[in-house]
């Protein structure tokens, strides 16, 4: 069976104080579905959080990385120094970091390398913008940011990637795509994958949806047959709501 994983995007949020009141409102809830859950501080707070949240079932995972091991790259992070802290899964491809900070295909192919190099899970993302919904390519703007970041990966890297499909158009707007827009978009990504690498590698990998989840929507959202879980950002830092999303599995 597929994983179903609820991860919270914290962003550029929380300073050390409040990423650490933020943990403890965590703790105090209980979890009462089978998704794993992952919250993504800033690079600044992600020791203390590990240590923090060491004897839980919340893993902690970082927001990016760099794809070089180390060098002349100044303010930039790597893999292993991620692993040090205790870091084993990263975010890759946000569309923030794309918009944002010129993150390509080429280059995000490049860190998911390191990070599976590194034995690292990956958290992939990508979407289309409202452009491209609008006149009908999205489904060629998604193929194309899988294709060209994952598809040059043995089958078996699969492992230790877990998709994320965000529509652009619905991070942080209020706007959630659809249940059925999300399902349909889903069943897509899983038949490029089995295009590509058969029905097992496309039936194991989990693929959550992004953009405006909240405890109102989780639920519908996560009905849908190819929905393995949510990427949640606006939501998740606030510890009840990020805990209705969990609990609504
Ligand atoms: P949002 O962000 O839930 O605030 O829309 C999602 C994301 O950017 O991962």
């Amino acid at each position: 069976m597929r994983k179903q994983i609820v991860a919270g995007n914290w962003k550029m949020n929380n300073d050390l104080s409040q990423t650490e009141s933020l943990i403890s409102e965590l703790k105090k809830i209980k979890k009462t579905s089978h998704a794993e859950v992952m919250v993504a501080p800033t690079f600044t707070n992600l020791l203390n959080a590990v240590v923090a949240l060491k004897s839980s079932d919340i893993e902690v995972v970082a927001q990016n990385m760099h794809f070089a091991e180390n060098g002349a790259y100044t303010g930039e992070i790597s893999a292993s120094m991620l692993k040090s802290v205790g870091v084993k899964t990263v975010i890759l491809g946000h569309s923030e970091r794309r918009a944002y900070f010129n993150e390509t295909d080429d280059m995000l192919a490049k860190k998911v390398d390191a990070a599976l190099a590194n034995s690292m899970r990956v958290i992939f993302c990508f979407g289309e913008e409202l452009a491209d919904r609008k006149s009908g390519n999205h489904e060629q703007v998604v193929e194309s940011q899988i294709k060209n970041a994952l598809f040059h990966l043995e089958a078996s890297a699969f492992q230790n990637i877990v998709l994320a499909y965000e529509p652009v158009w619905a991070i942080g707007t209020g706007e959630t795509a659809s249940p059925e827009q999300a399902q349909d978009m889903h069943a897509f990504i899983r038949k490029t994958l089995s295009n590509k690498y058969g029905n097992t590698v496309a039936n194991s990998v989990s693929i959550l949806y992004g953009g405006s989840v909240k405890p109102s929507n989780a639920q519908e959202i996560f009905s849908k047959p190819d929905v393995d879980g949510g990427l949640i950002g606006g939501a998740a830092l606030k510890a009840t709501d990020f805990f209705a999303i969990v609990n609504a599995f």
